[in-house]
């Protein structure tokens, strides 16, 4: 698979992973980029003839049905869109739960079953879905954002098995530490947007379906391949550490 030439479709294009995954898709020569944000205007930042700006709020049905009878010659959906409210689960509002949930899981799960018609009808079509590390243990101080992520990479394993049929493949990323807007404030060690977004163009061309694309998501993969229960060890630790 070689990602030049391809159309492409990003979610949440507008700033962080999103934008950076815009970049390296130009570098990658695709044919063109619907670029997608909940405010358009914030993707004037992007000089490009191959970019189509598109307004996009995932959890807009209009929005959403629009953008698929639009883009009509996607051949990549990447859902990257998610958004995180930090916070235990007996220390915050359920409101907060259900944001993460309505957003990484319910809208991308409608995000996919709007471009599916499209992805049917174009040739070469694939789903690639941003999940977490934090689907494999749950980060308590991130509590309701694991549970979202955890069940969208189960989700994203149901399009696998249900569009292997149609030889639609589906990757499933799990970033561990990116530097961006959602990480703010943070003094962890993390790898930049712009290599991650890299990393994951060649996974993908590598047809890798469980991609992780940074040095902090593959340290904590590893320790979770060797012992899920060693990983859950180091989340309740950082937990009381805090
Ligand atoms: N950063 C990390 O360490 C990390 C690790 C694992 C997974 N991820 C995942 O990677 C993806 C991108 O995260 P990021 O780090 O780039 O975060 P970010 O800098 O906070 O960017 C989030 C993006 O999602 C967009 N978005 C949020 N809600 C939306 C909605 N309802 N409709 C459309 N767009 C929406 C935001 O748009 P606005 O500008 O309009 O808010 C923004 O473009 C997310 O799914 C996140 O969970 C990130």
């Amino acid at each position: 698979m070689e990602f030049r030439d391809k159309i492409v479709l990003i979610t949440g294009a507008n700033r962080g992973i999103g934008k950076a995954l815009v970049e390296a898709c130009l570098k990658k020569e695709v044919k063109k980029i619907y670029a997608c944000a909940r405010d358009k205007n914030a993707l004037s930042v992007f000089q490009d003839e191959r970019i189509i700006p598109l307004t996009l709020d995932i959890s807009n049905q209009d929005q959403r049905l629009a953008a698929a009878n639009m883009a009509l010659d996607v051949q990549i959906l990447i859902n990257n869109a998610g958004v995180l409210h930090p916070g235990s689960l007996f220390g915050e509002s359920t409101h907060d739960f259900r944001e993460d949930m309505e957003i990484n899981y319910f809208a991308t799960i409608e995000m996919m079953r709007a471009f599916l018609p499209v992805l049917m009808k174009n040739k070469e079509a694939r789903m690639i879905n941003i999940a977490s590390i934090a689907k494999f243990t749950n980060f308590p101080f991130i509590a309701g954002y694991s549970a979202s992520k955890a069940a969208l990479y189960s989700i994203s394993q149901a399009a696998r098995i249900e569009l292997a049929q149609h030889n639609i493949p589906v990757h499933i990323v799990n970033p561990g530490a990116i530097d961006t807007d959602m990480n703010k404030g943070s003094t962890m060690q993390m790898t930049a947007p712009h290599e991650m977004a890299m990393n994951l163009l060649i996974d993908v061309e590598a047809e890798i379906e469980d991609i992780i694309p940074d040095k902090i998501g593959k340290s904590m993969y590893e320790i979770w391949e060797r012992s899920p229960k060693e990983l859950e060890a180091l989340s309740r630790q950082l937990f009381f550490q805090n």
